[in-house]
């Protein structure tokens, strides 16, 4: 098969907010300049070492209709849901919580202090699965998949395999996405092969890429969006880590309604109504 590179066809920083109770974050999809990018719904990045910047937490709320994919850098966060699901996410760790029908959690960092850095990422669910059974697929950072190259460059796979064969825990057949944390040596390149079709992006964590044979300089704390071909090539201008996403896009209907995100909107007033009469 013919490779084809990857490009930048759009770069954004995200946008400043607050989402729980107070909590501040960079919402880099699920922006005025970013709506999705199927199926990719939201993309939130948080790093403070301000304990009043997150000590509210995500206090109780509902989702439903897709997946939630917490991924955490420094500190820990809580999470607990209605169902009796408990858990403590530590540094490295991964929670890719399946809302799937209805779940009702609280995210709360179980820090008084010092930093907390990680990220969330929303996958829509295709209609057919947007009523299933809640899960969850969590992973402690031990178990998550690392593959050292020989060129000192390491990439941790959450889900997806690498061009060496290197495959993550996390299981998702509707849309097949593939979630991994590369960090390379200044100067040295990153390759990865995708499908054809799929919704692709990368969020510098720290350093500079040179992205694609175009080499556009993509800087930290930027999410840069890649356009269509099978081939994502990087090459970090100094050391760099960042995180590459990549799906097969549902191309169905988006209702979205705060925490649930259905086809119709008449699905999404129902959730409401679930909710309300404690039916999540
Ligand atoms: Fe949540």
């Amino acid at each position: 098969m013919v490779t084809q590179n990857r490009e930048i066809e759009f770069v954004t920083s995200g946008i400043t907010a607050s989402d729980g109770d107070g909590v501040k974050l960079t919402r880099v999809i699920g922006s005025p300049e970013i709506n999705m990018l199927d199926p990719f719904l939201l993309f939130d990045a948080f790093e403070s070492d301000q304990a009043e910047d997150y000590i509210g937490g995500f206090p109780s709320h509902p989702h439903r209709g897709f997946e939630t994919v917490t991924y955490l850098l420094a500190g820990q966060m809580r999470h607990k849901d209605n169902a009796g699901h408990e858990g403590v996410i530590e540094p490295g760790g991964v929670q890719w919580m399946s809302a799937a029908k209805g779940i009702v959690h609280s995210e709360m960092p179980e820090q008084k202090d010092g930093l907390l850095m990680g990220f969330q990422l929303w996958v829509n669910l295709p209609a057919a699965a947007k009523m299933g059974e809640p899960d969850y697929q969590e992973f402690p950072a031990n178990k998550i998949a690392l593959e050292k190259r020989e060129n000192g460059s390491e990439v941790r796979v959450i889900s997806g395999t690498t061009n060496y064969g290197t495959s993550g825990p996390v299981i998702n057949h509707h849309t097949q996405p593939l979630y991994m944390d590369i960090s390379l040596a200044q100067g040295h390149g990153f390759e990865q092969t995708i499908g054809m079709e799929d919704n692709t992006f990368i969020f510098v964590i720290e350093g500079e890429l040179l992205v694609g044979m175009r080499k556009e300089k993509l800087g930290k704390r930027q999410l840069g969006v890649i356009s269509e071909g099978n081939n994502v090539y990087v090459n970090a201008g100094v050391e760099s880590r960042f995180l590459l996403a990549s799906a097969k896009p549902l191309n169905e209907p988006v209702a979205r309604g705060g925490p649930f995100v259905m086809n119709t909107k008449a699905e999404v007033l129902q959730a409401f109504e679930d909710f309300h009469s404690n039916r999540i």
